[in-house]
């Protein structure tokens, strides 16, 4: 009898959970209605190849560093909701740059503020004392943002703080000597430290961005810091607020000589509007950052010269600590535009980080320019290919069946020369909705172009898929070679080997399933190509 009564009441608790189960499952089916899919990392628009938060917000990549075989990526992350809101660094590490594995929440929101855009460097003489045995701790720089000072009116409520960790970066000690570098001159926007360290003058360097300018400040410990200089009030553009500004020196290929390059982030102002990345190339002496004479013309004769031209790569800055032995200078961008970041149609999460990418800086007849070029690595995810002859292109050709692969995920190469000189020719993915996304070259205008404006879902932002987005030709070559990465939601191109570059997201109704070669209004010549379908990196 008293076995019956177990039973009984097993079999009714098992019912009671499986209705609250069912009630959960229903519940969340009403929740993501719009959402039909919820396998992990397999809603619509989720990229397969790129890094993208489990769920919730993100926005700019931080403290990137290098450290006992794991690249670090930290990044503006809010868990509570899919827009911005308090500030933390959400975390992640890879062993090959490829594939990410999460980590909990690095930085939290304290008493002094949210946690705002910063780096982070490994400390190897223990300059802070921070470490604890053998071991260089890691140093995290950082803004506090802090929101009471805001909110009061006050002007002074940036300012940049430090925290240490001595266990691999699994966790993190705020100083308690926090802010190391206060906000003395009452300066709104005072923000994004990337700090360095400089061989020649003994010493680290940290860049910031005060609202029209950059601040350059010095120290022996990352604890204490003197004042350097400023740059740029009269440089580059100044359409909106300058943010995330990065600073390195970098050989110049095929040569023995070095400069040093200055990334900046500005909101709005962008090439095609909104946000972007200006550049500057020039030297630092330990003090000044020295811009190189006729620096600022691109070839349109516009005050600044682009990272990328492209809406969606903001506020990228580079690792630190790359052994020598790798010698790259690599860099990794958010992959979205205050334009429209917080209102894109996604709902697990908002936003992914571009693809890494390699920075090189070559001497052009414009003059030093960075070329970007995706990282190596990357190959390891290339799985069916397909190689394209050498063919004539005047209409459009169909490559859907010879593929053999959807080409919503898919790495491609196309060689062109000989084109007419009204031609304008390139790619274009297309889905059974009759959504299309065009991405090539347009030799009338000399510019490469990227149009989204029949790429699907534009409904949510006027601003955001209104304009074909246009970025000039750099190279002169004879021959043009379009090496392109489309992950679902977005493209992105680098042209002539990286020195044109364009990163645009979009939101097809549903995956796009067709690609087509096309040359309009002239023919071009398909010398060669190749195409990739490219594994995802989540499963
Ligand atoms: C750039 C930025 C930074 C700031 C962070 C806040 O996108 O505005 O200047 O530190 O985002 O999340």
């Amino acid at each position: 009898m008293k076995k019956f009564f177990k039973t009984l009441a097993f079999f009714l608790l098992g019912c009671l959970i499986f209705s609250c189960d069912q009630m959960a499952d229903n519940q969340s089916a009403t929740q993501e209605s719009t959402t039909t899919e919820t396998a992990f990392y397999q809603e619509p628009h989720r990229p397969q190849f790129h890094f993208s938060p489990k769920e919730k917000w993100m926005n700019d990549p931080n403290g990137m560093f290098f450290y006992d075989g794991e690249y670090h990526l930290f990044y503006q992350h809010y868990p509570d909701s899919n827009v911005w809101g308090p500030m933390h660094w959400g975390h992640a590490v890879s062993t090959d740059l490829v594939h990410w594995q999460h980590l909990p929440i690095a930085l939290y929101p304290d008493s002094l503020g949210y946690i705002f855009s910063g780096s982070a460097v490994v400390d190897w003489k223990n300059t802070s004392g921070f470490g604890k045995s053998s071991q260089p701790p890691l140093i995290a720089i950082f803004t506090h943002h802090n929101v009471e000072g805001e909110k009061a009116g006050r002007n002074d409520f940036q300012y940049q703080s430090i925290a240490y960790s001595n266990d691999r970066g699994r966790t993190w000690t705020k100083y308690e000597g926090n802010p190391v570098v206060p906000n003395t001159e009452k300066i709104r926007d005072f923000r994004d430290p990337k700090v360095i360290w400089d061989e020649d003058s003994g010493q680290w360097v940290m860049i910031f961005a005060a609202q029209n300018h950059v601040k350059l400040w010095g120290s022996k410990d990352l604890k204490s810091w003197t004042y350097l200089s400023d740059f740029g009030k009269q440089h580059g553009v100044h359409a909106g607020v300058w943010e995330c500004p990065d600073l390195f020196p970098i050989n110049v290929e095929n040569s023995k000589e070095s400069k040093w390059v200055m990334l900046l982030s500005i909101n709005p102002g962008g090439p095609n509007s909104g946000s972007a990345t200006q550049y500057f190339v020039g030297n630092f002496d330990g003090k000044n950052f020295i811009l190189d004479k006729n620096f600022e013309r691109d070839v349109t004769g516009e005050k600044a010269v682009w990272l990328d031209y492209g809406r969606d790569n903001y506020a990228g800055v580079t690792w630190s600590d790359i052994p020598k032995e790798d010698g790259r200078r690599l860099f990794m961008g958010w992959m979205s535009n205050w334009n429209y970041a917080t209102i894109v149609p996604t709902q697990i999460w908002r936003s992914a980080m571009t693809l890494p990418r390699t920075l090189m800086l070559k001497k052009t007849d414009a003059g030093y320019r960075i070329f970007s070029q995706p990282v190596k690595e990357l190959e390891v995810l290339r799985s069916t290919a397909a190689n394209l002859e050498n063919t004539e292109i005047a209409g459009t050709l169909d490559l859907t069946q010879r593929l053999g692969f959807s080409p919503s995920q898919m790495e491609m190469t196309l060689d062109f020369e000989a084109w007419d000189a009204a031609a304008n020719f390139g790619v274009e993915l297309s889905n059974n909705k009759g959504e299309h996304y065009r991405i090539g070259y347009d030799a009338s205008a000399n510019q490469f172009y990227s149009d989204r404006t029949q790429s699907g879902d534009l409904a949510f932002s006027e601003r955001f898929g209104a304009k074909i987005h246009t970025a000039p030709r750099l190279a002169q070559d004879k021959a043009i070679r379009l090496h392109f990465f489309f992950d679902v939601a977005s493209a992105e191109l680098f042209a002539d080997d990286g020195a044109t570059v364009m990163t645009d997201i979009f939101f097809p109704g549903e995956d796009f399933t067709s690609v087509k070669i096309y040359a309009e209004k002239g023919k071009a010549k398909l010398t060669g190509g190749q195409a990739w379908r490219l594994n995802g990196i989540w499963h």
